[in-house]
Order: structure tokens, then C-alpha cells, then sequence
């Protein structure tokens, strides 16, 4: 391995020569990091908040939005979980976690029953962030969890059970109290989804600035009535965000209206810009925060998680549902 200074000709090249795109991305990673530590902390919310990122429409910015809004929040000082619930592994791969088959995971959690703590491991680029990994053998679990006891709420326990996440206040329960879960769903209104929405108390959605992007909404929500009949009161949608969004088309701005007619002010208000640098960050295993911390997408997700955070503190603009 070379040194950041030879890779990086703004720190070391005397010829100004083009930089290489592995120069540019150790670039990118310094200014991360600066960027990370300039960013004014956010307070901590009084308990863990466990947030459920459903839409059982494939493609539509769940992992995206997911790792992004996950990496935004502890780059503003939160510490966050991300529960990888979907056999792709994709936000494993977003935030440079291992995910080959035997890596504990949580196929673990779910099935085997193993503890949080045993599953979890560190994000390398980001501090403060922590990830449970999801291995192909999550596929099996929609199917292996129908005869087992209590299937529904087999992830509410698995992460109830650990101390880190908690309905006291960090004075209480400690320091590594998580403030944020992130449980990025499949596309499908499995028993997988249900679980996430079991283990929750909030849902974020990701919608796509697309045609028909609210066409099979209507399922995701009468699953969520269900599921609050019968399994989890309390659970409120808490936000809806509005992805890919690309500001030059009518389209875009037709379907955002659309949205904000239907939920109102469970809309964020920012919009995620369609952007190049948004959707090349996983091949470099990377979220956009720290491939591009300055570029739009980048900026936008840190928006949206101030506003995810903020609901929070104010509850009477909070989850409506
Ligand atoms: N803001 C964006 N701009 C451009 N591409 C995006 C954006 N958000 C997501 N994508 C791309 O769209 C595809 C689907 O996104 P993904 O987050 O994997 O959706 P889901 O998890 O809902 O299936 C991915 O290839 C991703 O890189
Ligand atoms: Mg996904």
C-alpha cells in the first residue's frame, strides 16, 4: 500500500499532473473526514428510535436511502445501526461490510436466534456507524421462520434484547445507547417485512419520482394496518421521501406534488436529486457521504436525516399517520 500522500496530487504532486481516480478518491475520503468532523452534532433523542425503510417496490432508493441517511446521522454525531433485512446484502456492500456465507449475520439474529452483539460489526469509513450484515442465507429465512414460534416477532426480541437499544435516555442506559435503527426491508411484504415493521416504531419511504410511483402503495399500507391491528400499535409513518428526483422534469415535480397531496406534511421536504455520484458509491463499497461528501446527493441525504432527526424532537409535527 502507497501512502495518502502519493496517491493524492494536491498533497504531494509538484506537476499539478490530472489526478488519477484513485487519487481523487483518496481525496474525497480526507475531505470525509474533515467534512464529518466540521458538521455541528445534533442532540441525541431521549430513547433509541427504530426505523423501518419499507416499499415492497423493488429499485425505488430503500438501501440508498437506508446507508445514506444512516452515514448522514453519525457523521451529525448519532450512533447508528443498520440492520441489513434483505438476502442481496446491498447495504452490507454500501458501507464495506463483509457478507460471504458463514459471516455472522442476521440470518443469525432472526433464525438462530443469536445475540445482537454477536452480529454486529463496525462500518470502517464511518465512525459511529455499526451494521448487522445480511449473508444469502437471509433467502431462506421467509420460509424457515413459518413454523417457527412466534415468527413475527423474532427481530423485536433479537433487538430488544440488547441494552444498546433503549428507551432511556443516554444518561441512563450509556454512552453506546444507539440513537437510530435502520432496518432496510426487501422488496416484498413478506414475513421479513413484517418483522422489520414488528420491531419498529417508525416507518420511512422511500418514493421514487417515477410514473406509477404510487401504484402498490396501497398494499405497503394496508400491510401496516394489519400490522398495527394486531402486532404493533404504536408503529407511525414518520417519513416519506421523495428519491431519484430529477428537478428538470415535469414528471418529477408532477409526482412529488402527487405525493405531498396524499401525505401531507409526512413528506420531507427534501427531495433526493437523481446524481451519478449516488448510485457509483456502492461499487467503491461506499456511501455518498464519504465518496462525495460536497455533491448534491451527498448534501440532500444530510438534509433529509437533519429532518428525520428533527421530527423527533418536535412531536407535534411528528409521525402522523
Ligand atoms: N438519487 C439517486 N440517483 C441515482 N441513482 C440512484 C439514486 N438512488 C438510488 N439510485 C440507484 O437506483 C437503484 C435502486 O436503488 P436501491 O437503493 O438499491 O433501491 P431498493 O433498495 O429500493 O431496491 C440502484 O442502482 C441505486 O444506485
Ligand atoms: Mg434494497
Amino acid at each position: 500500500m502507497r501512502d495518502l500522500s502519493e496517491l493524492s496530487p494536491s498533497l504531494s504532486d509538484p506537476y499539478g499532473a490530472e489526478p488519477t481516480p484513485l487519487a481523487q478518491a483518496a481525496e474525497h475520503m480526507l475531505l470525509a473526514r474533515q467534512g464529518a468532523q466540521m458538521r455541528e452534532p445534533l442532540p441525541r433523542p431521549e430513547a433509541t428510535r427504530v426505523v423501518v425503510v419499507a416499499n415492497q417496490k423493488g429499485g425505488v432508493g430503500k438501501t440508498t436511502s437506508t446507508v445514506n441517511v444512516a452515514a448522514a446521522l453519525a457523521q451529525l454525531g448519532q450512533r447508528v445501526l443498520v440492520v441489513d433485512l434483505d438476502p442481496q446484502g446491498n447495504a452490507s456492500t454500501a458501507v464495506a461490510v463483509e457478507h460471504r456465507r458463514g459471516t455472522p449475520s442476521t440470518y443469525d439474529l432472526l433464525v438462530e436466534g443469536r445475540a445482537l452483539r454477536e452480529v454486529v460489526t463496525r462500518c470502517p469509513d464511518v465512525e459511529r456507524l455499526f451494521v448487522v450484515p445480511a449473508t444469502i442465507d437471509l433467502a431462506g429465512a421467509e420460509i424457515e421462520l413459518v413454523s417457527v414460534v412466534a415468527r413475527e416477532q423474532r427481530l423485536h426480541k433479537a433487538l430488544h434484547a440488547d441494552p444498546r437499544i433503549s428507551t432511556e435516555p443516554v444518561e441512563v442506559a450509556g454512552e453506546d445507547r444507539f440513537d437510530f435503527v435502520f432496518i432496510d426491508c426487501p422488496p416484498s411484504l413478506g414475513l421479513l417485512t413484517i418483522n422489520a415493521l414488528v420491531a419498529g416504531q417508525e416507518m420511512l419511504i422511500p418514493i421514487q419520482a417515477e410514473y406509477y410511483a404510487l401504484e402498490g402503495l396501497g398494499q405497503l399500507l394496508s400491510t401496516v394496518d394489519m400490522v398495527r391491528a394486531h402486532l404493533n400499535p404504536d408503529l407511525a409513518i414518520s417519513a416519506i421521501l421523495v428519491t431519484m428526483y430529477d428537478a428538470r422534469t415535469r414528471l418529477a415535480a408532477g409526482v412529488a406534488d402527487e405525493v405531498r397531496a396524499h401525505f401531507g406534511d409526512q413528506v420531507l421536504r427534501t427531495y433526493i436529486p437523481r446524481s451519478v455520484r449516488v448510485s457509483e458509491a456502492p461499487s467503491y463499497s461506499q456511501t455518498v457521504m464519504t465518496y462525495d461528501p460536497g455533491s448534491p446527493g451527498a448534501m440532500s441525504y444530510l438534509d433529509a436525516a437533519r429532518e428525520l432527526a428533527q421530527k423527533g424532537l418536535r412531536p407535534q409535527d411528528g409521525p402522523a399517520s
